[in-house]
């Protein structure tokens, strides 16, 4: 299906923002270049970290790419959990020989001067995670020539996203590594994670705008299977993690198809709001009773992870990943949009009748 989303980038595969330094520039373009759709995140970012990195992409490429923004968090998570949950990572803090985070640090994610960069200097894209900008927000960047993309983990969010004036939607099925992009943590609602096949049909049946399908592909098939659902593009995170241009840690890349992380799952332990990553010695122990608190535990974990990742130790790092981790493939990034838009065609060609389905 054509959108004008995809009218803009040959291959309906988007390359996942990813906060963390993950999503470099560089990975950005790679993408861009190959055909596909680049994404920077702007997410932990201040409003000129975001603007130069934007400076430096367009300095790489002039094909299209995307900016995406972290929602502010409307209210405090409880705080006495959070020093409940400090008191618990004492023990952490003496281990890696740091001091613990403050969990005040801040909960805009300085979205209003990021908003402003991107009013003064539009982008093709910008996408939105973890709730809805408001209708204003979202006319003033079509205004201002940029097409907008909300996440969403249920069909209700969905129309939520439509209803704001979107241009079109993410649909973030349980699978996917990272956060969750749920509008409104609530811990009722634990385990009631939508896989992707299924929240593309209940989305699709829901609203009209186009979809993005994220979460869990690793290959063209499932790309083609997403669209045969009814998406129009596919947003992939881990398999653009493993490239030897995404900005990950190596520690992070090694242990995607490392046999001793076996299994991912979504924890609070390391940010306090739902986000999918390999099960681990950090995530053990402590995603059992971590508070919803983001991004108070973001702050809090900050130093800790810092440390570990420092030291090279997976085992206090947050190793966000998919569902689908194990069939990451260490393609440099562009050659991975080759691979993927390859894989897709003949899935497409298999899926019309014309192929072997096997
Ligand atoms: C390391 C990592 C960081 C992520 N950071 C962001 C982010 O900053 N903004 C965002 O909208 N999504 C973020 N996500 C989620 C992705 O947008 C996407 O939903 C997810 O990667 C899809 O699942 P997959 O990893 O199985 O492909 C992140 C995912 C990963 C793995």
């Amino acid at each position: 299906m054509s959108s004008a989303l995809t009218d803009l980038f040959p291959h309906p595969i988007v390359q996942a923002p990813m906060a963390g330094g993950v999503s470099v520039p560089h990975l950005a373009a790679a993408v861009c270049e190959a055909g596909g759709l680049g994404f920077l995140a702007a997410g932990y970012k201040t409003a000129d970290g975001m603007y130069q990195e934007i400076k430096q992409l367009r300095g790489i490429t002039s094909r299209p790419f995307g900016v995406n923004l972290f929602m502010p968090q409307p209210e405090y998570g409880d705080r006495g959990a959070v020093e409940i949950y400090a008191h618990q990572l004492a023990g952490e803090a003496t281990w890696y020989d740091t001091e613990l985070g403050d969990p005040d640090s801040g909960r805009d994610d300085a979205y209003d001067s990021k908003l402003a960069v991107l009013l003064d200097n539009p982008v093709p894209v910008v996408s939105f995670h973890f709730g809805v900008p408001s209708r204003e927000i979202l006319e003033s960047l079509r205004r201002a020539g940029t097409f907008t993309l909300v996440t969403a983990t249920t069909a209700e969010e969905a129309l939520a996203v439509e209803r704001a004036g979107a241009d079109a939607v993410i649909a973030q099925g349980v699978e996917a590594g990272g956060h969750q992009g749920t509008h409104r943590d609530n811990p009722e609602t634990d385990g009631t994670g939508i896989g992707l096949l299924s929240l593309i049909a209940q989305v699709r049946e829901t609203v009209s705008i186009p979809i993005v399908a994220a979460g869990g592909i690793m290959r063209g098939g499932q790309i083609a299977a997403a669209l045969a659902a009814g998406a129009s593009a596919a947003q992939l995170g881990t398999a653009f993690l493993a490239t030897p241009e995404s900005g990950a840690n190596a520690v992070h890349k090694q242990a995607l198809t490392n046999p001793l992380f076996v299994r991912t799952e979504l924890t609070r332990a390391f940010s306090g709001r739902p986000a999918r990553g390999l099960v681990n010695r950090f995530l053990r122990e402590h995603g059992p009773y971590a508070p919803a608190a983001y991004p108070e535990v973001h702050h809090l974990t900050s130093p800790l992870r810092k440390k570990a990742a420092a030291s090279g130790d997976a085992q206090g790092m947050a190793l966000w990943a998919g569902q689908g981790h194990r069939m990451a493939r260490e393609l440099p990034a562009g050659q991975l949009v080759e691979v993927l838009a390859a894989e897709l065609d003949l899935a497409k060609t298999a899926l019309s009748g014309k192929g072997d389905l096997r």
